[in-house]
């Protein structure tokens, strides 16, 4: 089948021909419709074969069809397709995560990211019987009513940046539910004192990315973490990471065990599954026991941990708790950064790379560090997507996406292949929007 024939199909019976807003593809004009995956590949409906450098928004850490994976999700079918029910794996996959989370004294799963965070957010109000909320511009928390502002505002409704207006991020949010949220730069110690001076008592939660890569990847500067942790304590209010996008990712007691920092809850998510769709949220005792049946804050569902997703995720949390996985996964990111870095210098373009662990964000157009949301938003998004249509070209596939990433199928080989790749990208960036062909030395 043809993308041109497919497209046409898909988009009679589905809005935008996709399941999901971020599987359009606005950079090649149609979404990738795939055949299957392998490892680090992915085989489109064309026949095309790509390296695969969005791993499914992150949740394919150990590559597509893992073979521990796929065993646990054959096994779990062969127990009779269980739903609704619980069975030992689930307490077993729950102290798995109490010993590799560094917050985690209990844990409640449930299916994707955003029902996890909108969960904890009703939980962080039980807990501390208050309802205002604390999150930072720039980061991602799902797609709730409650938590969808601010992620990537147009600045001329951003605000003061400072002081940041909630930006709701699609139509249809109830304009009265942003009265019960803050929004904070990113980094900014001030302004984080000055939100607590005001509203620390009244606050419920402050949640936030530990490493910011829903704005490409930002890391907190020296200290910032740490008097968020700080300010939670004296004032009461929960911490809440947000791992989804974070948990296994560059270590395997997650961003908090990366950065020495303890919340008092979490949600895990992406990798944490291997590919299956589970989440979940763990935290301190206290905390959660006032979820049912022991206390009253309600999280409940047909579909949390269906057992297809329970032994994927145990199995994933295997693979991630191997003596060397982490360092490996590191040392072949440096390597790939490195030669990718190389490129850069010499193609004469200006782009920024930050990078944590196997994911990545590309900033064109921008030369200094990205400390935070409006730093970001400064970058050339014309430049990015031209990049993206020349890599797909030429046989590596990236999402139209802040963040980019590779899995632990990933070989240096194809990582070396895929550095090739992205400096000829940047050649034909260079024509498209430098107008010339010569790199920075020639
Ligand atoms: C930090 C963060 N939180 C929440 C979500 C929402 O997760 P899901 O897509 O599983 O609903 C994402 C997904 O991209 C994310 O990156």
């Amino acid at each position: 089948m043809s993308y041109v024939k497919h497209f046409e199909f898909a988009q009679r019976f589905m809005p935008g021909g996709v399941s999901a807003t971020a599987r359009a593809n606005a950079a090649l004009g149609h979404p990738l419709y795939l055949e299957r995956g392998d490892g680090a590949r992915v085989f489109d409906i064309e026949g095309h074969e790509f390296i695969d450098m969005c791993v499914s928004h992150g949740a394919s850490l150990l590559g597509h069809d893992h073979p521990a994976v796929t065993a646990a999700v054959r096994e779990a079918l062969a127990q009779g397709v269980i739903c609704a029910y619980e069975t030992e794996d689930h307490a077993r996959l729950a102290e798995q995560v109490v010993e590799m989370v560094p917050c985690a004294d209990m844990v409640r799963f449930a299916g994707s990211g955003t029902e996890t965070v909108m969960h904890g957010l009703r939980l962080a109000r039980a807990a501390t019987d208050r309802r205002m909320v604390m999150k930072f511009e720039g980061h991602f928390h799902g797609y709730s009513d409650l938590l969808n502002y601010s992620v990537a505002p147009p600045i001329d409704m951003a605000g003061p940046a400072e002081r940041p207006t909630p930006y709701p991020e699609s139509a249809g949010m109830p304009p009265d539910l942003a009265r019960e949220l803050v929004v904070l730069p990113f980094n900014d110690v001030e302004s984080l004192e000055r939100a607590f001076r005001t509203h620390g008592y009244e606050t419920a939660a402050l949640f936030m990315e530990p490493i910011n890569y829903d704005s490409g990847c930002i890391v907190p500067l020296v200290g910032f973490i740490e008097r968020c942790r700080e300010l939670c304590t004296e004032y009461g209010v929960v911490l809440f990471f947000d791992e989804i996008l974070t948990a296994f990712r560059m270590h395997r007691r997650c961003a908090q065990g990366y950065l020495g920092v303890t919340p008092d809850l979490c949600a895990i998510g992406k990798a944490f599954g291997g590919g299956l769709p589970i989440s979940a949220l763990a935290g301190t005792r206290a905390i959660m026991e006032h979820l049912r049946p022991i206390g009253d804050s309600e999280m409940s569902g047909t579909y949390l941990a269906h057992l297809t997703a329970v032994k994927a995720a145990r199995a994933a949390l295997r693979e991630y708790a191997r003596p060397g996985f982490f360092e490996t996964l590191n040392a072949r990111a440096d390597r790939f950064y490195g030669a990718f870095q190389q490129a850069i210098d010499r193609s004469g373009v200006r782009v920024r790379l930050q990078h944590v662990g196997p994911r990545f964000g590309l900033y064109f157009g921008v030369d200094g560090p990205v400390t935070n949301y409006r730093e970001a938003a400064t970058q050339d998004r014309a430049m990015l997507m031209t990049f993206i249509a020349a890599c797909f070209e030429r046989g590596v596939y990236l999402a139209v996406s802040p963040h980019h990433g590779f899995s632990a199928a990933h070989g240096d080989a194809d990582l070396a292949r895929v550095a090739d790749v992205f400096e000829a990208a940047l050649q034909e960036v260079r024509r498209a929007h430098l107008g010339d062909e010569r790199g920075a030395g020639g």
